[in-house]
């Protein structure tokens, strides 16, 4: 309890210090033996991996449903860990060293190709890497003292999860551990930016806005179709069971409705932020889809959001709800 200071609350505050000591041991020895872990980040749950195991990986995959094609991110815990597994130049150690540890992810050559093993890359002389800033995930990847790879906690194909328990209902039965670190504080997944010969070019947008990296190394530019630099894009993404229907005034009868900002209320109406704060928004939309989808309405109608700054990601995510790939 917080301002306890008797001796009664003393012991449960060593008491549950203890649990979470214990719970980190099992987790990393969990992941040293091949396991999976369900991990908290500050963007969204991720099921874990040693980066290095391929037997591991390959269990990963089949766990998460996913194509072997579409290569996963190796988090490490800062940027002197990225610089051993990736050749990062300097625009990337220019978005390291303003973002990291946070919500984004850099693509560059790789440089060790057995920390992380092939299959975790899908054959790609290319790494995706970060420096996640949850303190439970720094704890692990500390403990644990390699790579990891972490994609979302979601069965292939649905709503990344946001809490412990929407990460359990999805891969749950496939993780060895599972640790709490609270809902996810950003909501969406990290942004992904590619350097690698060119111009920087934007994968996936996030929390890390467009305009705060075109300010420390200039204009991003838009993601190409290649499937093989950019696998994740082709795939739809995110879908609930009900169709979607963006940029909705309002809902029709039959519907579930995202509101947001000042709206009114109703029994299947969620509103993202009453006062129209976008981070707000963004940490609510996973749980918010998962909760509309729930209701099994004729479709989930989706209030319009501003398309700036993080409007941009929620704005990606909404269109990959809703099976508009781009
Ligand atoms: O916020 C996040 O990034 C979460 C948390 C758990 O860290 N993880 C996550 O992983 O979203 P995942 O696997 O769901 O998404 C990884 C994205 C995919 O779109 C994938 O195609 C892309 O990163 N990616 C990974 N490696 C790549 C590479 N070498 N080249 C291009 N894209 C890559
Ligand atoms: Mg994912």
């Amino acid at each position: 309890m917080e301002g306890d200071h008797s001796a009664s609350g003393q012991r449960r505050g060593d008491h549950r210090h203890r649990r979470a000591a214990q719970a980190l041991a099992e987790a990393a020895a969990a992941l040293k033996a091949g396991g999976l872990v369900i991990l908290p980040t500050e963007t969204v749950y991720g099921l874990a991996a040693d980066a290095a195991n391929a037997g591991a990986v390959a269990r990963l995959y089949a766990a998460k449903g996913r194509p072997a094609f579409n290569p996963l991110i190796a988090h490490v815990a800062d940027l002197a860990a990225a610089r051993r597994i990736a050749h990062l130049d300097d625009r990337a150690l220019a978005l390291a060293r303003a973002f990291w540890p946070g919500p984004l992810t850099l693509v560059a050559p790789v440089a060790d190709t057995k920390a992380v093993c092939d299959l975790a890359r899908a054959g790609l002389d290319t790494v995706a890497v970060r420096a996640p800033g949850h303190p439970v995930a720094q704890a692990v990847l500390a403990r644990f003292g390699g790579p990891l790879v972490a994609p979302s906690a979601n069965r292939s194909g649905r709503p990344s999860p946001t809490t412990l328990a929407d990460a359990m209902s999805e891969t749950g039965p496939f993780a060895a551990a599972a640790l709490d670190g609270g809902p996810s504080a950003v909501g969406l997944e990290s942004t992904v930016v590619a350097l690698l010969a060119g111009a920087p070019r934007l994968l996936r947008p996030g929390a890390v806005t467009r305009e705060q990296i075109k300010a420390l190394i200039g204009p991003l530019a838009q993601a190409d179709l290649d499937a093989r630099r950019s696998p994740g894009r082709l795939s739809r993404h995110y879908a609930p069971a009900s169709p979607m229907r963006l940029d909705a005034e309002a809902p029709l009868a039959s519907e579930a409705y995202l509101a947001f900002g000042p709206a009114p209320a109703g029994r299947a109406v969620f509103n993202l932020s009453q006062r129209g704060d976008l981070a707000e928004a963004a940490a609510n939309l996973f749980a918010y889809l998962r909760a509309a989808d729930a209701l099994a309405p004729s479709a989930i109608a989706v209030a319009p959001i501003p398309r700036g700054g993080l409007g941009e990601a929620i704005n990606d995510r909404l269109r990959r709800a809703a099976g508009f790939v781009g």
